[in-house]
């Protein structure tokens, strides 16, 4: 197969529907989450009243099926809904990130009905948000040395350990928390397992000062003798690392569109400024060396927006996205992080400061070269499918 013979199969034209997504997400960006978002992110707070918004606007559950609560859309709506919110708000998005991608999707593709009914109904609704808890202080990229043990105690599991770097790990009420039932075993020895907040020796402890995405909330949380019910594990046992693994490849399409949203706020603010502030007599759009980086910016822009659409793509059309998931997030988080630098030097002083909201973006683009894999991690996961 030609290497790049998946590109002749897209579609470049936005169908109506998709469109539709794209000026509501925009509208709702920039109504309620422009107004408030320096404020947020000096206090490092997330205003709830804003998550019950995005609920009722069918943005926490964009994929999931409307039987269950949801919006019934493909990939691809929900990329460009987060790139459009991202433009504005790296907290807003990393939140109905998480929700879609980590929660919602691995509850609907590997969760029984049961489950689906009791946990997904409320979150793809948006009545109450999720988070995913994976990393550990000793397992980040190396996610199969989980320390939290799950022992299977009959008719329930006692979970025990401790959970680093969670997001909505204080305002998520349900967790999907990741643990090993039999260590002996390695990977195939892990399970994923749903938590509800306020179970008896689950505590929310230290909420992290970040650099970026400050005003989303990230905790480390405790586990102690947690007693969950048989009921509550995904799928057979020992299914838990390929769960984990398997909802992280849509997760890197999410935070991929995320980046690129990022990127894609902090240019049009640049353009903007580039033919408004006047230098040596004339805008500085007129001059070379800041026609230069414009043009750059806007190129791999687009270049991050074809890989971050065609991975949405391949996932809607039901084909094997876990190389194209990978490239598309190590390209777009790279390209966030060089566009919003430069986007701080075309407003030279100016974009030093919260005012101008360049500052925040490049803050926020940092993380997309970490969180749901780092940049190393997808590059080993793309040389492992170049090479199997
Ligand atoms: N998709 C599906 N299955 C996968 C997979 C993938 N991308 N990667 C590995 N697997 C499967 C393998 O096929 C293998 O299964 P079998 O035994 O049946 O063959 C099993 O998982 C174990 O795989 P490996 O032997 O390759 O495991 P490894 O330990 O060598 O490496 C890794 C795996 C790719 C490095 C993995 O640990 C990884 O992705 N690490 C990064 C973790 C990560 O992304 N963390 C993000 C935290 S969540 C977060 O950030 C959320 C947030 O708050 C925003």
């Amino acid at each position: 197969m030609p290497y790049n013979s998946v590109l002749s199969g897209m579609d470049f034209d936005l169908s109506e529907e998709h469109v539709a997504v794209q000026e509501a997400s925009r509208d709702f960006a920039q109504n309620d989450l422009l107004p408030g978002v320096i404020t947020r992110d000096n206090e490092q707070k997330f205003d709830p009243a804003l998550i019950k918004k995005m609920g009722e606007l069918g943005f926490l559950g964009m994929m999931v099926k409307p039987e269950y609560g949801g919006g019934g859309m493909d990939t691809l709506s929900y990329v460009i809904a987060m790139e459009e919110i991202s433009k504005v708000d790296a907290s807003a998005s990393v939140i109905m990130s998480v929700n879609n991608s980590l929660v919602c999707w691995g509850l609907q593709i590997y969760g029984n009905e049961d489950q689906k009914q009791k946990y997904l109904v409320p979150l793809a609704t948006g009545s109450v948000i999720g988070a995913f808890c994976l990393s550990e202080p000793e397992a980040g990229s190396d996610a199969t040395s989980q320390h939290t043990t799950a022992i299977d105690a009959g008719d329930h599991y006692l979970l025990n350990g401790t959970k680093n770097w969670i997001t909505n790990g204080n305002s998520s009420s349900i967790c999907l928390v990741i643990a090993h039932t039999h260590p002996e075993k390695g990977h195939k020895g892990i399970n994923a397992f749903i938590v509800e907040k306020g179970t008896e020796g689950f505590v929310v402890g230290k909420k992290e000062d970040k650099m970026g995405i400050r005003a989303s909330d990230t905790h480390t949380l405790m586990f102690t003798d947690v007693k969950v019910s048989r009921e509550n594990r995904i799928g057979d046992d020992g299914f838990g690392f390929k769960f984990a693994m398997s909802t992280l490849n849509g997760g890197r399409i999410g935070i991929a569109a995320q980046a690129l949203g990022i990127a894609s706020g902090a240019f049009e603010l640049s353009l903007k400024y580039a033919q408004e502030r006047k230098t040596f007599g004339k805008p500085i759009s007129e001059h070379q060396a800041i026609q230069f980086k414009l043009s750059e910016m806007a190129t791999r822009i687009e270049a991050a927006r074809l890989l971050v659409y065609k991975a949405a793509r391949l996932k809607d059309q039901g084909k094997d996205y876990i190389k194209a998931a990978a490239m598309a997030k190590l390209y777009a988080s790279d390209v966030a992080m060089w566009v919003t630098t430069e986007a701080v030097q075309i407003h030279g002083g100016y974009g030093y400061v919260k005012e101008y909201h360049v500052e925040r973006h490049m803050r926020d683009a940092k993380i997309t070269q970490i969180y749901e894999g780092t940049s190393e991690i997808q590059k080993l996961v793309i040389a492992r499918e170049l090479l199997k």
